[in-house]
């Protein structure tokens, strides 16, 4: 078990092509809070990135598309407080690189100047225009192509991507422009485990897959997933390493059994009043007591 950060340098991107030439997976995880951070960061991935899964995950929309720039600054603030070694990412929310190159400048602009080493967006040919901008405003970014949260209503639902002949095609077309474009990686989420497979031995730089089989050069999952803390039906590419749904609910079962039957506080979890101040109460109680 990791617990190392205190030694851990500042992952960089130069960092983890690096780590991929020596044949090393990368690690990335989701983080939307100062909590979640730190745990990643105590775990030592690689990558951190506030998702706009946060949506979904945190605030109880369905999907991923009523996430607004000011909901993703609000909680990439959050993480970027806690000054992980990961390197931080920033996921631009549905709307925010769509409507022009400058407003999609601006966007992920604020998420560096807020603590953000990169943003990721998702698409492929209709967002180079965007991507080139990135770059060349040197913000480095994660391409994110196959199954596109983004795009829920244009797929009609989260369904796995690429099954088609002619969808994987462009899969992998998409994956090589955005690479030319400049992305530094792209994730790879929803597509089949063997056109990741051809995805990643075709680019040069890293592939991280969610749902994209065991071949990317990274995984990706969403936190309170690995964690068990979502409820609900999850995809089955997610593997929870924790029941942490069901241990947090016992731990306040226990806590409200405590306090519904006296046993906490206890003394040793309570304050004492120094005899001075316990003496003035008493002198004060008397005087209200004492006939005038
Ligand atoms: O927002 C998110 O959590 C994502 C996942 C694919 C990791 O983009």
């Amino acid at each position: 078990m990791s617990h190392e950060n205190e030694t851990r340098p500042q992952v960089t991107i130069p960092q983890l092509r690096a780590w991929v030439a020596e044949g090393r997976k990368l690690v990335m995880t989701t983080a939307y809070d100062s909590v979640t951070s730190q745990l990643s960061d105590a775990a030592g991935v690689d990558i951190i990135l506030v998702g706009d899964s946060v949506g979904n995950v945190c605030l109880g929309f369905e999907n991923t598309l009523p996430v607004t720039m000011a909901m993703m600054n609000h909680h990439l603030d959050a993480v970027a407080r806690t000054k992980p070694r990961a390197l931080l990412m920033g996921d631009l929310p549905f709307l925010s690189y769509h409507l022009s190159i400058e407003d999609a400048i601006r966007n992920a602009g604020d998420f560096i100047r807020r603590g953000a080493a990169a943003v990721k967006l998702e698409g492929g040919a209709k967002r180079l225009p965007v991507v080139r901008a990135l770059v060349d405003a040197e913000i480095p970014v994660m391409g994110h192509l196959g199954l596109t949260p983004q795009s829920f209503h244009a797929m009609g639902g989260f369904k796995v991507q690429g099954r088609a002949g002619e969808q994987a095609v462009q899969i992998l077309e998409d994956a090589l422009r955005l690479q030319d474009a400049g992305c530094f990686s792209v994730l790879l989420e929803g597509v089949p485990a063997e056109l990741a497979r051809k995805v990643t031995e075709s680019l040069e730089v890293p592939t991280i897959g969610i749902g994209a089989g065991p071949h990317c050069s990274g995984q990706v999952l969403v936190t309170h997933d690995v964690l068990g803390l979502t409820q609900g039906k999850t995809p089955k590419f997610v593997r929870r390493y924790v029941d942490g749904f069901g241990l947090m609910t016992e731990a306040l079962i226990r806590f409200s059994e405590d306090v519904r039957n006296g046993a906490f506080p206890s003394t040793a979890e309570s304050y004492t009043l120094p005899e001075a101040a316990a003496q003035a109460l008493q002198h004060w109680q008397s005087s209200k007591s004492d006939p005038e």
